[in-house]
């Protein structure tokens, strides 16, 4: 029997609701499955905490989770503490502290939902954007001097390394080749900024030539919302800098018909850390605790684990699953439906019941 340790962080907001719906969903897979078994850790630290505390991760916390396989992560911030407290608190402090420098976040139309974009349907929006996610804008490099005075200047400086760019294209290189299309769009912006994005291309040209078989393009990050517009079709992976795809995905995901179906792996390809795995929805304050938070993002984000796990099975499972709720029309309020929280639980775990694992 194989034994994945998970690490389960709920925190702030629908993290809770979401994360308990996507536990339920891997019991259940465990069980159909056979083969593994979750052995889940849970974990309080979320904003609550910090207001009693004052600290998001309590000491030795990020020791322990070393020792896990994978985190499974609900979402953070809270109304009344500001968002980079919270982001910088919890979120950051693991991807960066973990150095999971891949982000990867895969949008489709999932049947029953419709897209904002007039006829695309399944199967016209598959798409997978790799984020790089240790360094680039979110560096957190920079200063403010001159505090509140007329000459007051802040600088927020973006950082973009030789061996953090090449790792990233490889790694989406890798992630292209592994899709049935092997297309991949490096998207820039060098034709404003003269160096770091100068760098990304330059790096990606080299790398680039280790793929022969694979098939890859540039586009200027302006023009690329553009063409998710207007050419869904003609994209299949995409490689960006930590804030183009910060932006990119939003707009995927919109693309795709809501931000409460699209979730997230923050990835260690090296495997020397656990990598943690989100929705990417956030805590979402005006939904909370009415129970109709989709619970979609957290399944697929479950299915994103399992895959890392080398669970594939069943992971294929759990979209097969999930492909059949949301085509039965049991919907969540966001993507059109009536369901709670629950009742799309609950269809996904009797789906999971149903279906005949290939042995
Ligand atoms: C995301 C989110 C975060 C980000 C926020 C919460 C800081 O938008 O994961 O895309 O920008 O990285
Ligand atoms: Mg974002």
């Amino acid at each position: 029997m194989r034994v994945h340790k998970i690490a389960s962080i709920p925190a702030d907001g629908i993290g809770p609701e979401v994360i308990s719906a996507g536990l339920e969903a891997l019991d259940a897979l465990a069980l159909r499955d056979g083969g593994f078994r979750l052995e889940v850790m849970h974990l309080d630290w979320g904003s609550e905490r910090y207001k009693k505390t004052g600290i998001y991760i309590p000491e030795g916390g990020l020791d322990l989770l070393k020792t896990m396989d994978a985190i499974y992560f609900g979402a953070v911030g809270a109304v009344d503490v500001p968002d980079h407290i919270s982001l910088w608190g919890l979120r950051l402090p693991i991807a960066q502290g973990f150095d999971l420098y891949a982000n990867v976040r895969p949008t489709r139309i999932l049947p029953g939902v419709e897209s904002p974009l007039r006829d695309a349907g399944p199967g016209d929006l598959d798409w997978l954007i790799v984020r790089e996610n240790s360094e680039g804008e979110y560096a957190g490099h920079g200063g403010r001097a001159h505090r509140g005075l007329p000459e007051e200047v802040a600088t927020e400086v973006a950082i973009f390394t030789r061996v953090g760019v090449e790792r990233i294209m490889r790694f989406a290189f890798d992630c292209a080749r592994a899709r049935p299309r092997k297309l991949l769009t490096v998207v820039t912006k060098s034709n404003a900024q003269r160096f770091g994005m100068v760098m990304w291309d330059e790096i990606a040209a080299e790398v680039a030539k280790d793929y022969p078989d694979v098939t890859w393009d540039k586009e200027l990050v302006d023009a690329m919302t553009m063409r998710m517009v207007r050419k869904p079709r003609s994209i299949d992976t995409v490689v960006a800098t930590n804030l183009h795809a910060d932006i990119l995905s939003d707009l995927a995901a919109a693309l795709a018909g809501s931000l409460g179906v699209a979730p997230t792996g923050n990835v260690d390809p090296q495997r020397r850390f656990p990598s943690m795995f989100e929705p990417i929805h956030g805590s979402a304050f005006d939904i909370t605790g009415k129970g109709i938070a989709n619970p979609v993002a957290s399944f697929w984000t479950a299915a994103l684990m399992l895959e890392h796990l080398g669970e594939r099975r069943a992971a294929a499972a759990l979209m097969t699953a999930v492909e059949q709720v949301c085509a039965a029309g049991i919907l969540t309020p966001d993507v059109g439906g009536k369901a709670s929280t629950k009742e799309v639980t609950k269809a996904v775990v009797d789906a999971i019941r149903g279906y005949n694992f290939p042995v």
